[in-house]
């Protein structure tokens, strides 16, 4: 089967667009590929969070991850930090990165646009260690929303640099970004990416909130004030409602063409109404496995336990390999 690995960071709780950019897809995927789904708390650190707000961030993800039907029987899923191999691969690879090849990563220009009281070298080198995440486990597929595009490609590029020197080390792998819900807007300002990490809660939705406080988001979402309240499906000339289009059709698996004619005559606010019942009605029975995985801490031990171990199984094959490969020389 080919490998699949992909990641969330435990920082702040998911939201609706990392489930449909990514939890969504790797769910449908554990059956057809072998996958590795994990925390990455190392990628958390870079922005310094609390500790205890990390710990519980990384075992509410752990539990929605459960919840959202990865599934511990066919997929392998552990917390980075538990896998020593991806900060000792991520050291090789950082020699084999170009400081200019980082200069060029958008996140990164964002982040540092934004915060410039933490600048560590942390961000900077943040997609190479998602470079060694992906190459450890020499993954063929991974699937991710639109925004990681672009460090995937550096992945690509550092897996093609390092075999041009030393042979077929690695897997150069493959981004797998779904055709809808890869790329969910903030709902005040559907220009932007929804993000987990903004300022604004009214932008989000996380999995894990009040059913009615999401409706709520959804009525005050923005739509677009062009002189005919018409509802279509244009993302230059009508963001806000082409959002929700987006998400009414990935919450109801009906195309959004197949949606549209629905609304002819219809307000916003009917398609607001529609949407928030379509979000709560895919969120409820993740948000009801949610509370029963997070309060079963041995359970969850458990997972995290088989999960290490079988990563590390076949990080640690990779990482000899790649040892071998620059000159180090075995522990005797
Ligand atoms: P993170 O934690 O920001 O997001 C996790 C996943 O959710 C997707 N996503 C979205 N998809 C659609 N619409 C949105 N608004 C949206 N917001 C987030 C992201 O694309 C991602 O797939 N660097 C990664 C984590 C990572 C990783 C890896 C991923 C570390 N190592 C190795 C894959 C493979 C990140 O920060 O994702």
């Amino acid at each position: 089967k080919p490998i699949v690995l992909s990641g969330c960071q435990p920082s702040g709780e998911l939201t609706i667009g990392n489930y449909l950019g990514a939890l969504k897809q790797w769910v449908d995927m554990q059956t057809s590929h072998e996958c590795y789904y994990m925390l990455v708390d190392q990628h958390a650190i870079t922005v310094r969070p609390d500790a205890a707000d990390l710990r519980k961030a990384t075992l509410d993800g752990l539990a929605l991850y459960l919840a959202c039907g990865v599934d511990p029987e066919h997929s392998t899923i552990f917390i980075q930090s538990h896998v020593p191999e991806h900060a000792q691969l991520s050291w090789v690879l950082n020699c084999y990165t170009q400081m200019g090849e980082l200069n060029r990563m958008t996140q990164y220009k964002d982040k540092s646009q934004k915060s410039e009281a933490n600048m560590n070298s942390g961000l900077f080198t943040y997609p190479v260690l998602m470079a060694a995440d992906i190459l450890l486990y020499r993954a063929d597929r991974v699937p991710v929303g639109d925004d990681q595009k672009q460090h995937l490609e550096l992945a690509r590029d550092i897996a093609t640099r390092f075999n041009n020197l030393y042979g077929d080390v690695f897997t150069v792998p493959d981004p797998y970004i779904p055709e809808h819900g890869a790329r969910v807007m903030s709902l005040l300002e559907p220009t932007k990416k929804m993000s987990k990490s903004d300022t604004n809660p009214g932008n989000f939705i996380g999995l894990l909130e009040d059913p009615k406080k999401i409706a709520k988001k959804i009525k005050r979402a923005v739509t677009d004030s062009d002189e005919q309240a018409r509802i279509y499906f244009d993302v230059a000339e009508k963001p806000g409602v082409s959002n929700l289009l987006s998400l009414l059709s990935c919450a109801t698996g009906k195309s959004v063409a197949d949606l549209v004619p629905a609304y002819e005559d219809k307000m916003y606010g009917h398609l607001k109404g529609d949407v928030a019942e379509a979000v709560v009605a895919m969120l409820e029975p993740i948000q009801t496995r949610f509370h029963q995985y997070r309060d079963d801490q041995a359970f969850l031990d458990q997972v995290m336990r088989n999960g290490a171990e079988k990563a590390s199984a076949r990080a640690s094959k990779v990482l000899s390999s790649v040892y071998d490969a620059v000159g180090f020389i075995p522990r005797p």
